[in-house]
């Protein structure tokens, strides 16, 4: 044998996610693995539930972590909710709602598309113009925060919309949980998903779910068999559902949820406020960085996320050359655009524990020396000042 162990670099990761995982985490999932139906375990499971509540900011008795990445909790959503023939209105505006409609179309229903620019939010004008032609539809699905162009949408606005035309809400706030304001149950999204590798700085595969009671009710009414056993939520509920006695269904990835667990507590502590709060001043400081530089931001300054700054290349810059010197040279990692915006946009992650005010300083002056040696047609040696009077204004 000549293969040894894997030490990864020490990277500072300012992409679309993974993020920077808190120390704190990876600590905590390095203790000692008990048994998944272990009594000490359960009541670490109950802890989580409950933060989990706070996080999401939602009352629903279903809430708990899926035990696989983020798409798993878009699938857990749309399995149990969609029945062959059902009609489902789909809102895109990137990536994420056209695998929406993936899902929608594998579980034998039909996807009514509500399309909007790659960069803009979800349009309510539209959407409640599709819901009125569809009389029939009984869900509406969106995503909160577009990781794929960094556009936020009212999804407030959208769950009133489909409430008023019987339509329950699937919202996948996988980018959005712990870095922008989300209240599931004020409001009132029914089937919400979301990953732990964006703004809880935790590490990537587990998806926290929670489901209203009236979603619930949908899932127990079914007249077809979930077609997935895995994510069955009926079964599923036999292991993580609280009171009665627990039955094994998968082994549950013990030290992964340790780590899930830390993440919350370290959300708890800060505050869920705060740290929404510190998102958006760490955000502003790149913004005034970047644009001292003379980048201009893809999403209009009303629906733009914190945690993902999405620009577009100055003309004639090599976009992976860019991310490469990042990279090799300052240990850094940030986003190329997906899909129609390959080439065209980074992305900047400013996410969880990667949210501070010494990443941004890193990102800005690493982008800054990387362009100019480049000759890009930048303003340079400003960004850096720029951030640091955004931060000293924040106070
Ligand atoms: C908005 C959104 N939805 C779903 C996913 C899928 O999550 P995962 O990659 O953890 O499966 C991602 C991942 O980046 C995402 O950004």
């Amino acid at each position: 044998m000549t293969h040894k162990s894997f030490h990864p670099p020490a990277r500072t990761l300012m992409g679309p996610g993974p993020s920077d995982v808190n120390p704190r985490i990876l600590e905590a999932m390095s203790r000692p693995t008990i048994g998944h139906l272990d009594p000490a375990f359960v009541g670490m499971m109950e802890e989580m539930k409950d933060l989990l509540r706070y996080a999401f900011q939602t009352e629903y008795a279903l809430t708990m972590p899926v035990s696989a990445p983020g798409s798993a909790g878009m699938e857990t959503c749309f399995v149990n909710l969609v029945q062959p023939g059902d009609r489902v209105v789909v809102c895109q505006n990137g990536v994420f709602g056209g695998r929406m409609k993936e899902n929608v179309e594998r579980c034998g229903g039909t996807p009514v598309m509500v399309e909007d620019a790659w960069g803009a939010p979800v349009d309510p004008h539209k959407v409640e113009a599709v819901l009125k032609a569809n009389p029939d539809a009984h869900l509406l699905a969106f995503v909160h925060a577009e990781t794929s162009t960094g556009a936020l949408s009212d999804a407030r606005l959208l769950a009133e919309l489909a409430h008023s035309h019987d339509c329950l809400v699937i919202a996948d706030t996988v980018t959005s949980l712990g870095g922008s304001p989300l209240r599931v149950s004020e409001w009132g999204l029914d089937a919400v998903y979301s990953g732990t590798q964006k703004c809880l700085s935790c590490t990537p595969g587990l998806s926290p779910v929670t489901f209203s009671e009236r979603a619930v009710e949908v899932v127990k009414k079914r007249n077809a068999k979930v077609q997935s056993w895995f994510l069955d939520l009926n079964l599923v509920l036999g292991y993580w559902g609280g009171g009665g006695k627990r039955t094994y269904h998968h082994t549950a990835p013990v030290n992964a949820l340790y780590g899930l667990h830390e993440a919350l507590v370290i959300l708890e502590e800060e505050g869920l406020e705060k740290a929404w709060q510190r998102h958006l001043d760490n955000h502003l400081a790149l913004r005034a960085g970047l644009e001292a530089m003379g980048l201009s931001f893809v999403v209009a300054a009303d629906s733009r996320l914190p945690q993902l700054n999405a620009v577009s290349i100055p003309a004639g810059v090599d976009d992976a050359a860019v991310r490469t010197r990042l990279l090799q040279e300052y240990n850094l990692e940030i986003g190329a655009g997906l899909g129609p915006m390959a080439g065209k946009i980074w992305r900047i992650g400013l996410m969880g524990y990667a949210s501070n005010r010494t990443n941004v300083l890193l990102c800005l002056g690493a982008l800054d020396a990387v362009l100019a040696d480049m000759g890009a047609g930048i303003e340079t040696g400003v960004a850096v000042g720029a951030a640091m009077k955004a931060f000293s204004q924040a106070g």
